[in-house]
Order: C-alpha cells, then sequence, then structure tokens
C-alpha cells in the first residue's frame, strides 16, 4: 500500500496533473500521502460491523428513504402512502464499501474559506441552479459511532463558478460583487443520529477545478447569539464531489450552461484523484426528487472523522455584516497572484487536460 502509493505520489508529481489552481498542491499530495500513510487511520468501512450491529446503517437507511419520500410527497410526485422500501438485510451488506474518510485532511481548505459564518440549513441566498438536499453523515471511526455534536460547515461555488464571500482575480469571472453576499456558505449541528441537513446548490466548475462542495467539521465551538459559531477544534477538512454522469446532465441546464470556465472533469482534477485513494470515495450519493434536476435533488454522504484529530485550515476571509473582510495575516492573502500557500503553476491549458486522461 505505502509502495503503491508513493509510486502513485511520484506518478502526480512527475506530470502536469498537479499544475492548477487549487493552492498548493504538491504540499497537498504529501499531506494526503501522509494521511494514507499514518499507522492509525481508519476509514468508515472498518467500522461496518459495528454500525451494522449498533443499528445506525439500518435507521441511516431509513432515514433516507423516509426523507427522499418527504421531499417526493412535498414536490408532488408521491402520494403519502406510496412510500416502497428497499430490503434493509441488502443495504446493511452494501454499506461503506467505499466510504469519505479522515484522519489528516482528506483535502485542502482551498484559497476561498470565509469564517464566520451564519449557522442555518438553507444556504441558497437567491442563488440559482440544481437545488441539493444534502444530509452529511459524520462518524467517529475511532468509537464506530455517529458524532452527534459537530458542527459541519460547507461552501461552494454558485452555478457558474464563483465563490461568495471573497474577491480575487482567481474566483471566477473576479467579479467584485460576490463579495457582499453569503450565499452558498453556512453551518449546521449534527443532530441525534449524526447528521447535518442543507439546502444548496450542485456547485459549478471553475478553471482547473471540477465541481465540488467544501467541509470543515467542527468539535467543542460555541453558538454565538448572532448565530455564528466560535472556538473548538477541526477535525477534518474535506471536498465533495458529484458523479460525472450526473454533472454531465446537470452542465446542461440553465444556468450552469452559461459557464464560460473551462471544465475540468472528476477523473481530470488531481485532488479528486488524490482523494479517491485508500478506499475512500468523495462522492455524495445524488438522487432526483421528480422527473428531471430542475425538480430537486437529495444527496447523503457519509464521513468519517476522528474528532481529536487536530487540522489548521486557514481562512482568506471572515464574514461579517457588512460582506466579507481579509483576515490579517492569511496565508491565501494575495491569491492567486503571491500568497504563502500559492506555490501552484498556472492552469493548464484545456488542450493539456484532455491529454491527461
Ligand atoms: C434518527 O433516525 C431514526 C430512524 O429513522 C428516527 O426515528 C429518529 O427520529 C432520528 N433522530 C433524529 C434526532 O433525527
Ligand atoms: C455567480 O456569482 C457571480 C458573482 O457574484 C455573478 O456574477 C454570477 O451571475 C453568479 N452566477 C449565477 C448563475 O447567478
Ligand atoms: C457575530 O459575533 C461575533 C462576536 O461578537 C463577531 O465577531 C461577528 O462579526 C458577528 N458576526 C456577524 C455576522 O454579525
Amino acid at each position: 500500500m505505502v509502495h503503491l502509493t508513493q509510486a502513485l505520489t511520484a506518478a502526480l508529481l512527475a506530470t502536469g496533473v498537479v499544475a492548477h489552481p487549487g493552492g498548493n498542491t504538491n504540499k497537498e499530495i504529501l499531506r494526503r500521502q501522509a494521511h494514507l500513510d499514518h499507522p492509525n487511520r481508519r476509514n468508515v468501512q472498518e467500522c461496518k460491523r459495528d454500525l451494522v450491529a449498533s443499528g445506525w446503517v439500518r435507521e441511516q437507511h431509513q432515514r433516507r428513504e423516509a426523507r427522499l419520500h418527504e421531499l417526493r410527497v412535498a414536490a408532488g410526485f408521491a402520494k403519502e402512502h406510496e412510500l416502497v422500501r428497499r430490503d434493509v438485510g441488502e443495504v446493511e451488506e452494501s454499506f461503506g464499501a467505499e466510504a469519505a474518510c479522515t484522519l489528516d485532511p482528506e483535502s485542502t481548505e482551498g484559497p476561498y474559506w470565509v469564517t464566520g459564518e451564519l449557522v442555518r440549513q438553507d444556504i441558497l441566498t437567491g442563488e440559482k441552479g440544481a437545488v441539493v438536499h444534502l444530509d452529511v453523515n459524520i462518524i467517529d471511526t475511532s468509537s464506530c459511532q455517529p458524532v452527534t455534536d459537530a458542527y459541519v460547515e460547507m461552501w461552494g461555488t454558485n452555478a457558474t463558478g464563483v465563490y461568495t464571500g471573497v474577491q480575487a482575480s482567481g474566483n471566477g469571472d473576479g467579479s467584485a460583487t460576490a463579495i457582499s453576499t453569503n450565499a452558498l456558505r453556512g453551518v449546521q449541528p449534527t443532530g441525534a443520529n449524526g447528521t447535518a441537513t442543507f439546502i444548496t446548490l450542485i456547485p459549478g466548475h471553475y478553471v482547473g477545478r471540477t465541481n465540488h462542495l467544501h467541509t470543515i467539521i467542527h468539535h467543542g465551538a460555541r453558538l454565538l447569539p448572532n448565530n455564528t459559531i466560535q472556538g473548538g477544534t477541526i477535525s477534518h477538512v474535506g471536498q465533495f464531489y458529484v458523479d460525472q454522469n450526473m454533472l454531465r446532465d446537470v452542465e446542461k441546464t440553465a444556468p450552469y450552461n452559461t459557464n464560460k470556465q473551462a471544465i475540468t472533469t472528476n477523473a481530470q482534477d488531481a485532488l479528486f484523484n488524490m482523494a479517491k485513494r485508500g478506499g475512500d470515495d468523495p462522492t455524495m450519493k445524488v438522487s432526483l426528487i421528480g422527473n428531471t434536476i430542475a425538480d430537486g435533488l437529495y444527496a447523503t454522504i457519509d464521513v468519517g472523522v476522528n474528532p481529536s484529530a487536530r487540522q489548521n485550515p486557514q481562512p482568506v476571509n471572515m464574514w461579517g455584516p457588512n460582506g466579507g473582510v481579509p483576515v490579517k495575516g492569511s496565508p491565501w492573502a494575495g491569491y492567486p497572484e503571491s500568497c504563502l500557500y500559492c506555490g501552484f503553476r498556472p492552469p493548464m491549458e484545456k488542450k493539456d487536460a484532455d491529454a491527461e486522461e
């Protein structure tokens, strides 16, 4: 395993795969490698027996079925009494064949983390696109129990690949308007089942990156009176992806089809490929609520964390009452032109990206 992954690292470093904006990708490869090689690394699969025995897999599955049905009924695609349940034994059998996992960061926070976001479930704030009801299930891989008292932070670009709360020439069209909105960013507590629920969009793509959502898992944070969180520790920094066939369909719909930035597929994305290694799967399970993407989507992902792990991601900005404000001394400040964490080569040309495949 170690030798195989080292060989892959060498191969990635040797090819142009690292040359794209996602921050310091060389450093990221080494960090991911350290995670994969960590002697205490456990993934969700290794908790399978416990999670099945404790009834968690069954409960989660039934909750997912019920939730999707509830969304279908609400959208007029099913009647209350029409819920058809799948055999749970089969579900328990196939559970965790691959699952997102971490001990060290699964991936980088990237240059556009804005801290100080609001605790809220619906983070759309007027943005248009493929609406997704997302359940993020957090599992403690040291105890194989759901994590019931964490905060999950989530952010992604809008349908045309621009992050809110920041302004940078590398941020889509570099638009100055994005800094004054907190759309598509927010924080949710995990409940008794270890699940945090968001309403957001399938993110757009941007130069050098496939469509992805960012997440950070907070432990021991305090809820402030203004509905933001403060303090605590961070055990996990990750990115979630969407199946390529679903992405292809989403990208054909408006407003995704107005995005002028070059497309990078999952297979062409260095961070996606790194996250897939070691038996992990950072791809969300996405279902249509109705007949088309416009009818909405339901997505789930299981994330294994070690709550006592300590990560130190760095925000570029902090969300305040008047918009995004630069965090003094942030190593991402000045991205992509010059920043402490930059260390990347210019984005690949589209033809290079194709040649990688
Ligand atoms: C946990 O899941 C079970 C089974 O679906 C459900 O009955 C229960 O209400 C859930 N609890 C919470 C707090 O969501
Ligand atoms: C995404 O955000 C940018 C910056 O605010 C904006 O110019 C663009 O119109 C947004 N995309 C969509 C589909 O609304
Ligand atoms: C929430 O309160 C904290 C602590 O007073 C403050 O630093 C932060 O700017 C506030 N956030 C918002 C969005 O008002």
